[in-house]
């Protein structure tokens, strides 16, 4: 038996500039070799080198092979995203040979009939952005918007449909709350100021892209966690509502009206359990919780919004691809789901193409539908490949009994 989608959904690959594009030079990169970081990875034993993005899979210059990467998976739609450094590396001095490779590249996807899915900030930012603050500036909010319509109006006759910004909060509480990340601040006013921030950058972006082509399909793509209570009642339960609307409703509701569809990144379950605290069974390489069932939960969470979704980021660290196929498998039979109950899923984008640089745990963790050789960057097919393009191939994943 099959669990059908629709013909027009769209299937696809995800992956960000920093994690493959290579050679940047970001605040990231600046973070990634510091004196502090380094000495932090050594007190902790673990070895600099393999924390620092350096070429990371050099999708900048292989192109070509990520386009074969896709072909071989059989996607109709990728999802990618604009190094903002590149394209801008001084305030108001825009690249033209970077902007020119972007559309080229997006032709390129057009012409094997992939359809590009372009989010316009996925994480590190320009040196001169840091410089002034980052996100903490309200000058940012106006810089972004100018960057946004300079790579729109370049791209926008490839490429369709946009996504303003990845993951807000993820952003603000890892740099901002736990300071994980750069600038590595634990300060909940920053925190908030950020957030605000970022709530006002994609309304404009949002406006200013639809002046441009009113057309163009404008989102962001939003992390929602599942919070369960282990009991339905009592204190787990007030805690995993809080939690629900803190994490998951905040942003969407501030910007319900400046979006066109939303992206939904799934990867995490989290049972409240106030008194025991217990820690939850781990299955990925990360030790992230496999559990299906939320994707369907936080899909369901949405209906409220009445808007397209897409599932832009679902994936997992899983070096040996033991448990890829099984979950990609179970968690598309809990998204068909929703198509019967009021949520107007549109497609589903996996979490990634190809391994690549995460963030602050460096290279280790391998998301990859294709592994990568860090040293030669040659990428090798994964068995997991094999079983999405089937699923892709029959518009859907079997049900097994
Ligand atoms: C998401 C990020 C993405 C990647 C995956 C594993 O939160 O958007 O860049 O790191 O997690």
């Amino acid at each position: 038996m099959k669990k059908t989608f629709p013909v027009n959904f769209r299937w696809g690959c995800s992956t960000s500039a920093h994690q493959i594009e290579g050679s940047t030079v970001n605040d990231w990169t600046q973070w990634e070799s510091s004196i502090d970081r380094e000495k932090f990875l050594r007190q902790a034993g673990k070895n600099p080198e393999e924390f620092i993005s350096g070429m990371a899979c050099d999708s900048w210059n292989r192109f070509e092979q990520d386009i074969a990467c896709l072909k071989e998976v059989g996607v109709n739609s990728y999802r990618f995203s604009i190094e903002w450094s590149r394209v801008e590396p001084e305030r108001g001095v825009f690249d033209q040979t970077v902007i020119e490779r972007y559309v080229h590249f997006a032709q390129r996807l057009k012409e094997e009939g992939i359809e590009p899915f372009v989010t316009l900030w996925h994480w590190p930012v320009p040196l001169w952005v840091r410089d002034q603050g980052r996100w903490e500036s309200p000058q940012t909010v106006g810089d972004f918007v100018k960057f946004a319509e300079v790579m729109v109006t370049a791209m926008h006759s490839h490429v369709r449909t946009w996504i303003t910004i990845n993951e807000p909060l993820v952003y603000t509480s890892n740099s901002y709350v736990t300071g994980q990340w750069p600038p590595q601040q634990k300060s909940l006013r920053k925190a908030f100021r950020v957030a605000r921030h970022l709530v006002q950058a994609h309304r404009h972006a949002y406006t200013a892209i639809k002046k441009i082509d009113s057309t163009l399909q404008v989102g962001l793509s939003k992390h929602n966690i599942h919070f369960s209570a282990k009991q339905p009642w009592g204190v787990n339960q007030v805690f995993a509502r809080a939690l629900t609307y803190l994490w998951n409703e905040w942003f969407l509701n501030r910007v319900r009206r400046h979006q066109d569809f939303i992206g939904l990144n799934y990867y995490f379950h989290n049972s409240v359990d106030v008194k025991f605290g217990k820690k939850e069974k781990v299955y990925s390489d990360m030790g992230w919780e496999l559990y299906p069932e939320g994707l369907y939960r936080v899909l369901k969470g949405l209906k409220r919004y009445g808007k397209p979704v897409y599932i832009t980021e679902h994936g997992l660290a899983d070096k040996d691809d033991r448990h890829r196929a099984w979950y990609l498998q179970e968690s598309l039979r809990y998204a068909h789901q929703v198509l019967n109950e009021g949520v107007d899923l549109r497609g589903y984008f996996h979490w990634s193409l190809l391994d690549n640089f995460e963030w602050a745990d460096g290279f280790f963790p391998r998301f990859g539908l294709f592994e990568v050789d860090f040293v030669t960057c040659e990428r090798k097919a994964r068995p997991s490949v094999a079983v999405y393009r089937e699923i892709i191939e029959q518009g859907g994943p079997e049900v097994l009994e």
